[in-house]
């Protein structure tokens, strides 16, 4: 089955799906996104999507093309029209089309686009494997917390770690820090058991896989802490995981040559990763 995009009012195949030369999506990266889980053909957590989409709108100065309503509607009929019962929904919005020019234009016209595509299901092996991570410099600019199409840095980072024989990499500021994974928040189970993420800030994306799983965790009774952690700190780390829309809750079993535990998911990682997916399967 062809799959269908949403461009500007329109649900197109994919293939003929465009935008123009001029859009300053394509020519400033003056655009911001989401990308949204689907299990069971439900959107997961999409309030709290939406809600950061409008904060990254409003980052950005750019007015909402669509109001949440018909957003919302545009977004089922998406995941409806492509037959996605688990995935994700990928929705980005650009200034839109105008001559180049760094000042914002005075008349154009947002460009909403909307694609979904079906994901496999984390696999039981993978799960239980975990990870390995390199941790390098964060190449990134100061406004991280803007969720932006602006992805060259993580994207280079990524494929660098790929290239050495990493699934990912840890980004770390100039204070041996750990912000965040390229495409992923960062969280460390430290040997007392308590769990860290680093806190909200211009420093990192806040995630809504994090938001989720501050919730679960708290509701399970585990100690959290948001505070910052150093490359070191994880590498003696009990346990460590990433969080994030496409990549749930995943174990990182080895940062740099360091192996974290036994090598494999540390239980409070397993004990998270069961709720969050027992969050996705529950979720109306
Ligand atoms: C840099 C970065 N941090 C964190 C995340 C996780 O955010 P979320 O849980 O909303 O997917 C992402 C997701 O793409 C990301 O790109």
């Amino acid at each position: 089955m062809a799959r269908i995009a949403y461009v500007n009012g329109r649900y197109l195949p994919l293939p003929a799906a465009a935008i123009a030369v001029e859009d300053r999506g394509l020519q400033f990266a003056d655009s911001v996104y989401e990308v949204v889980a689907i299990a069971d053909g439900r959107l997961i957590d999409e309030e709290p999507h939406l809600d950061r989409l409008d904060r990254s709108l409003a980052e950005i100065r750019l007015d909402a093309p669509l109001a949440r309503p018909a957003l919302r509607r545009v977004m089922r009929e998406v995941v409806r029209r492509n037959r996605i019962a688990g995935g994700m929904l990928y929705l980005q919005i650009t200034r839109g089309r105008a001559r180049r020019d760094p000042v914002f234009p005075a008349q154009a016209r947002p460009t909403v686009i909307m694609t979904a595509r079906r994901l496999k299901p984390q696999a039981p092996q993978a799960l239980a494997a975990g990870i390995a991570v390199q941790c390098v410099p964060d190449p990134r600019w100061r406004r991280r917390d803007i969720k932006t199409v602006a992805l060259l840095p993580n994207v280079l980072v990524r494929n660098s770690a790929r290239a050495e024989g990493f699934a990912d990499a840890w980004l770390v500021d100039d204070d041996g820090l750990v912000t965040e994974g390229t495409f992923s928040n960062a969280w460390i189970v430290t040997r007392a058991g308590e769990i860290v993420t680093r806190p909200r800030s211009h420093d990192i994306l806040w995630g809504i896989t994090r938001r989720t799983m501050l919730l679960l965790a708290a509701e399970l009774g585990l100690t959290l802490i948001e505070r910052p952690f150093t490359v070191a700190e994880a590498k003696a780390a009990a346990e460590a995981f990433i969080t994030g829309a496409t990549s749930y809750v995943t174990p990182v079993t080895r940062i740099d040559d360091g192996v974290l535990g036994t090598g494999t998911i540390g239980p409070v990682t397993r004990r998270l990763a069961e709720r969050y997916s027992a969050y996705m399967a529950a979720r109306t």
